[in-house]
């Protein structure tokens, strides 16, 4: 009986790809972020290319101001171009990201002495200049990112362009963006707004005032940078996500990683796998396809921006660092392939008892046959393993933050993550090149 469970389950893992799997669920795309230095990687560049994994990618960093515009008026699109010849090449979609951001700023912008008309002028210009030259090229951009700061009122971010323009500068990016392209998806991208809280509230009432203003925005990005077990739950970021495509916006998860503390012991993996399918799960519940894909933030261990940033976590992706799947592919697999919406044909059959991959390393005991719970399908089928419904996950989700924030909601516990000098999470500074939120 086992063996005829298992055979199958052989059998689709070896079909059994992200993107096939998500466009069959009703998305538009998976994908993953990538960056230039990891393309001299032939391997990793092989498994980028599969587009019945990744049919999406976007530039980690090779399209942020301090690549594109380093000095004032000068124009590189050198890392960006590398992206998006790779993307036109295996004929995949492009995120592109990101136009205004507080982060990755050259000294010029941030350390400038501005007044609202001189900073408006040079982002309209950044905005313009860069749209202009990847006109063509991208399924969305992310416009304006993380404008909210990490405090427990948060607040607009007090960053160079707010200090200059007030919240208004949102609403001129969007404006700029339109005129330069009107026919690419123009997004807000943003972490933590996607449980309940003070930023969920305050992004929301936002964009609110961006639609009902006829600001031209088209979709909400949520980036879904988690830790392991303690990821808000699936309906929660289903609900929140909802409250965006009740406006007529589209919505996405952006930049999915799932951290944990290093070393990464079975049942972590194994919690990461159940993670990353709430994720997951989440998405596809969203009402009327509004959720229209998901982007793992870079797919390897290999490349994750977590370890540099996170003294002493990492693993966050669903490949290890000899570019192996990992439980949490199988977990990917398992809530797409139960999210799937083409009726109840196939049962869903997935065993992170017997790895996607031969590597043992991958392999993580589980000792109870459950039922599976699919999405959408009626088919449930007794199976090894559990399949994560959206909403079966109680932990509250723990920000990572520094000890100079302030507290940052839901919920602030002792077991938060530290972040390194260089990454270190800024909710009141300045902005530096550098730095990022490490939310
Ligand atoms: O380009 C320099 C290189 O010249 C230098 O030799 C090297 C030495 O450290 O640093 C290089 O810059 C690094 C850059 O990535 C490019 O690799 C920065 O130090 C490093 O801080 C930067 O990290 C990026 C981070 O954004 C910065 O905020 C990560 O790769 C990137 O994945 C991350 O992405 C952000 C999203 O854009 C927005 N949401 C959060 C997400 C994670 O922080």
């Amino acid at each position: 009986m086992r063996s005829t469970l298992i055979l199958p389950f052989l059998l689709s893992a070896a079909n059994a790809q992200l993107n096939t799997l998500a466009v069959a669920a009703g998305l538009k795309y998976f994908g993953s972020a990538t960056d230039n230095s990891e393309l001299t990687d032939t391997a990793y560049v092989a498994l980028l290319s599969d587009t019945t994994d990744f049919a999406q990618i976007t530039p980690g960093n090779g399209q942020k101001w301090d690549s594109v515009e380093k000095s004032q008026g000068v124009f590189t699109f050198t890392k960006g171009d590398e992206i998006t010849a790779l993307a036109a090449k295996n004929s995949q979609l492009v995120r592109c990201h990101t136009l205004v951001w507080y982060s990755q700023l050259p000294s010029w912008v941030s350390g400038g002495t501005w007044t609202n008309e001189t900073l408006q002028a040079v982002m309209k210009n950044h905005i313009t200049e860069t749209m202009t030259h990847y006109k063509g090229k991208c399924y969305a951009w992310d416009v304006v990112n993380e404008a909210f700061d990490d405090t427990s009122a948060a607040a607009f971010r007090n960053n160079v362009f707010y200090q200059a323009m007030g919240e208004d500068y949102i609403r001129i990016a969007f404006e700029t963006a339109r005129l330069a392209d009107p026919d690419v998806k123009l997004y807000y991208n943003d972490y933590n707004i996607e449980y309940t809280g003070a930023k969920a509230a305050n992004a929301l009432t936002m964009i609110k005032k961006l639609v009902n203003g006829g600001t031209p925005i088209d979709g909400v990005g949520v980036q879904g940078h988690y830790i392991v077990g303690k990821m808000p739950t699936g309906s929660d970021i289903t609900k929140n996500l909802e409250a965006y495509t009740a406006l007529g916006l589209e919505v996405a998860i952006t930049e999915l990683d799932i951290r944990m503390t290093l070393p990464s012991t079975a049942a972590d993996l194994a919690q990461q796998s159940t993670d990353y399918a709430t994720a997951v799960n989440a998405c596809l519940n969203v009402a009327n396809s509004g959720c229209v894909g998901i982007t793992i933030w870079d797919f390897t261990d290999k490349y994750s921006w977590i370890p540099s940033v996170f003294s002493g976590q990492g693993a966050a992706c669903l490949f290890d660092e000899n570019l192996v799947k990992k439980p949490a592919y199988d977990g990917v697999v398992a809530a797409l392939t139960a999210g799937k919406k083409s009726g109840s044909a196939s049962p869903v059959v997935v065993a992170t008892t017997v790895a996607s991959s031969q590597s043992a390393s991958s392999v993580v005991p589980v000792s109870s046959p459950v039922v599976a719970t699919p999405v959408t399908s009626s088919a449930v089928v007794s199976s090894t393993i559990a399949i994560p419904t959206a909403s079966g996950f109680t932990t509250s989700y723990i920000p990572a933050q520094t000890s100079s924030q302030a507290a940052v909601e839901p919920s602030v516990s002792s077991e938060i993550p530290s972040a390194t000098s260089a990454g270190a999470p800024i909710a009141t500074s300045e902005p530096v090149a550098d730095e990022d939120d490490c939310e």
